[in-house]
């Protein structure tokens, strides 16, 4: 099949290798209108180098670029216009997509090696945060996307369920907890006494320092300390769960940062023994050129985050064997990844330098950051539930007959939230706002997901299947919807190339659009000899945007 690569080469012949291949490929534009061509090189930088007007070379370059896929080449205002053979293209991309369905656009790239991605991982005993969500949902897209490169994926949630914050959770049940409560309700109880424990330690430190004993009980074995983390543990993520089966998520491993407390020892020893270990103020450290030292253990002997995820590492890389490993958290974290990739640098180990931070901006509310220590916590469950009831609403109006209105309003509300979080660049912080990420017209998860149910119904009353696919026909007005549907394996390489999902979301958009305008000029379902084309056409849109929903992990239902 053609593609850019074919263009380039031609071009790289045309200019006797002047320009370099990946010069050329980035040079390369897409015209924003159907009469300057398919493809357009700008000649500009080249008249530099052969001291000619661009004009001039454009017209020199036209003259000899060309291959099979090729129909004509034009030389406009110092650009070199070209043409594709619209109809054999087509041809090729229907028929591939019509005998691949959903695997269309699986990539190579990935076969034979497996990434670790650590995503989601909340705290146990505190809510759900806007920044989990993010991390969950820009994890799982980029996961499904890892596996449809050929990558044998692992998802980890290193659930944060150690750390001192149980010190504070210990102290706060024993002063004011209520076992009942607790039971029915835990992150919501949870929260509660964690909240009133900060304000009360405010006034009163001796609090914190009840809370670091506890700690301290805890890391050493104490049976009754044991009990209620253990209690506090399991209750949570009952409740997190429910999250996850709202959003079609699994985990391949749950072993969060407590799995790693007999693994840590290890670590240290390692680092002493590697002359990396170092002791500052009592406490011990590595130390780092152009950053802040990384803590091994504190002055109490208490080990930390940093040492757990060390610990993680090690423990990853031995029983997975990956080649790759992504850690989906937020940007605070930026200094922590760093710190921890160059300890294991340090260490040298080789596969160090494989590690990668996926970050990511904040989750904002009227501007501002929607933040859980004092307790001005969106729960994530009402979020989602609201987006829920909305969608219910909208379809209600829309589509009263609907049959499954339940299924289908979960199927969108969710897959709303998600669609808004992941349409721009993971790194841009978001504005949080249902009624924009609701919006059936908008750039959004609906719009997307209307456009294909749309499409099904019109494949049912087209009577379409598999057998009756014809792939030449089309008229013009399709050729924008095939040049989009071609580019979805590129889409495909380059959102895990960069570990963007927005890539496919921005994407889906645009062959929504492409397809709609089609639609909007084009009688489908009248009886005339392009009909069954036509209907080709539709199921391979339809075919498209459902798996590339499905890889950001976004259902596509068939009425709506
Ligand atoms: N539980 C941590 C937090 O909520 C995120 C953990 C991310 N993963 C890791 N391996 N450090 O801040």
């Amino acid at each position: 099949m053609i593609d850019k690569q074919l263009i380039v080469n031609s071009i790289f012949e045309a200019v006797e290798g002047q320009l370099a291949k990946s010069d050329i490929e980035q040079t390369i534009e897409k015209p924003k209108y159907a009469h300057l061509g398919d493809y357009a090189f700008p000649c500009f930088t080249l008249a530099k180098i052969f001291r000619k007007s661009p004009n001039i070379i454009a017209k020199e370059i036209s003259g000899k670029v060309n291959n099979d896929f090729i129909e004509k080449v034009e030389a406009v205002g110092g650009y070199v216009n070209i043409f594709l053979k619209q109809s054999e293209i087509s041809k090729g991309v229907l028929s591939s997509i019509v005998s691949s369905q959903s695997v269309y656009g699986q990539q190579k790239n990935g076969e034979g090696q497996t990434i670790t991605i650590d995503f989601s991982s909340p705290n146990i005993a505190k809510p759900f945060s806007m920044g989990h969500l993010r991390s969950t949902v820009i994890g799982n897209a980029v996961a499904n996307i890892a596996e449809k490169n050929g990558y044998d994926v692992v998802r980890i949630n290193h659930l944060g369920d150690w750390g001192t914050q149980f010190g504070k959770l210990i102290v706060a049940y024993h002063l004011w907890g209520n076992k009942e409560l607790i039971e029915q309700s835990p992150v919501r109880e949870l929260l509660k006494i964690y909240v009133k424990f900060h304000e009360v330690a405010e006034q009163d430190d001796s609090l914190n320092d009840q809370a670091r004993a506890a700690f301290k009980k805890l890391e050493q074995g104490d049976e009754e300390a044991l009990q209620l983390w253990q209690w506090f543990r399991k209750a949570s993520l009952k409740e997190f769960e429910q999250v996850y089966a709202l959003l079609g998520i699994r985990f391949d491993s749950y072993a969060g940062e407590a799995f790693y407390n007999d693994k840590m020892d290890r670590v240290v020893e390692l680092l002493a023994e590697q002359g990396l270990l170092e002791e500052s103020d009592g406490a011990m450290v590595v130390n780092l050129e152009n950053m802040p030292p990384c803590l091994i253990k504190k002055t109490d002997g208490t080990t930390l985050y940093a040492t757990r995820d060390l610990a993680a590492a090690l423990y990853r890389n031995e029983t997975y064997n990956s080649t790759k490993s992504f850690y989906v958290v937020g940007n605070e974290q930026s200094l922590h990844f760093k710190q921890l990739f160059k300890v294991l640098e340090k260490m040298e180990y080789g596969w160090a330098k494989e590690l990668q931070h996926i970050p990511f901006g904040m989750m904002l509310k009227d501007g501002k950051k929607m933040s859980t220590r004092k307790g001005k916590v969106v729960l994530l469950e009402e979020v989602l539930n609201d987006a829920i009831q909305l969608a219910g609403k909208n379809i209600e109006e829309k589509n009263p007959n609907l049959k499954q209105k339940e299924e289908i309003a979960k199927v969108v509300g969710t897959g709303a939230v998600i669609f808004h979080d992941l349409k721009n660049h993971r790194m841009n912080d978001i504005e949080f706002s249902l009624e924009e990420m609701l919006n059936f017209e908008g750039e959004t998860g609906p719009y997307v997901q209307y456009t294909h149910a749309r499409i099904c119904s019109l494949l049912r009353k087209g009577q379409y299947n598999t057998e009756i696919s014809q792939f030449e026909g089309l008229s013009d007005e399709a050729w924008p919807v095939v040049i989009s549907l071609k580019g979805f394996p590129e889409v495909v390489a380059k959102a895990f190339e960069l570990a963007d999902p927005s890539q496919i979301a921005k994407y889906l958009i645009e062959l929504s659009r492409a397809f709609n305008k089609y639609y909007a000029h084009t009688r489908i379902l009248e009886d005339d000899v392009t009909r069954h084309v036509k209907l080709t056409l539709c199921a391979s849109v339809a075919i498209v945007l459902e798996e590339g929903l499905r890889l950001l992990g976004i259902q596509a239902p068939e009425e709506m």
